[in-house]
């Protein structure tokens, strides 16, 4: 998959830069909150570190985690031993209808459109009759989404030239739609200290952490000026809110 971060050497780094304790337990109230109480079997798929799946345990539930990477997994495992595999997404290792739920956090933005359809397809398939798929979606425009300053000028020179988004909520409806998975519910948990002062702002649009703000040029050069202008350089804005979707299989 082009253009996607290389987890095996982020691993190690992966939980304290992604918000840690306090984001994985947000996200894990936010699922929890939205499982059926009955779920015994549930996969958690793109399952990383494990931050998250670890917290889906309960008595008498049966949780196992997927990931492509050796490195996200080998840690993982220390959380959850003898319950993690290596497996990708789009050619999952589990049975038809072997599943109560199936969870990805944070998983299809990474997705180009021809994988996410093929990741959707298998959850339909790995869920029993009446069972339940819960995804993160509009991911990355989560951190543009916030009511401040900084996204009032990064909001519209990022939607003059990003790209359409694989986990956009009416793309996963749609195709979801013909595989009998539909729309009951929906969460959302807070991306706990991500929140951007204007200076980190700039220098991550600066150090090309958005394929969007690469191409955007003389806008980007214009983009910067004015948040080098705002007031409270060093004071970080609100964190970023990611919106969590239940689908459940007819
Ligand atoms: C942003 S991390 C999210 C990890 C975890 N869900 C969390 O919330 O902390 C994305 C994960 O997706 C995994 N991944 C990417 N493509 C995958 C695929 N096709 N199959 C399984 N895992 C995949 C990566 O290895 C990485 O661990």
């Amino acid at each position: 998959m082009t253009g996607m971060l290389d987890y095996d050497r982020e691993a190690d780094h992966y939980d304290v830069t992604r918000g840690g304790d306090a984001r994985a337990a947000s996200a894990a109230a936010a699922v929890r909150a939205l499982l059926p109480p009955d779920t015994t079997r549930l996969a958690d798929l793109a399952c990383g570190t494990g931050i998250v799946t670890v917290r889906l345990t309960r008595p008498g539930r049966q949780v196992i985690g997927i990931d492509l990477s050796s490195g996200m997994t080998r840690i993982a495992a220390t959380r959850l031993p003898g319950r993690i595999t290596i497996g990708d997404v789009t050619r999952l290792p589990l049975a038809d209808a072997s599943m109560d739920a199936v969870v990805m956090i944070w998983l299809l933005h990474l997705m180009n459109a021809p994988a996410g359809a093929a990741a959707l397809t298998e959850v339909a398939r790995v869920l029993r009759p009446g069972g339940t798929l819960l995804t993160t979606v509009d991911k990355n425009d989560a951190v543009f989404a916030t009511d401040d300053d900084t996204t009032a000028l990064i909001k519209p020179v990022r939607a003059a030239y990003a790209a359409p988004q694989t986990d956009a909520t009416g793309r996963v409806t749609d195709l979801g739609a013909p595989l009998g998975l539909t729309v009951t519910g929906e969460n959302a948990f807070p991306g706990t200290g991500q929140g951007r002062s204007p200076r980190r702002w700039r220098e991550h649009l600066l150090a090309g952490a958005f394929t969007w703000a690469k191409a955007a040029g003389d806008d980007l050069t214009a983009l910067c000026e004015r948040l080098q202008a705002l007031p409270d350089q060093d004071r970080p804005r609100p964190d970023p809110v990611y919106r969590l979707l239940r689908l459940t299989k007819v």
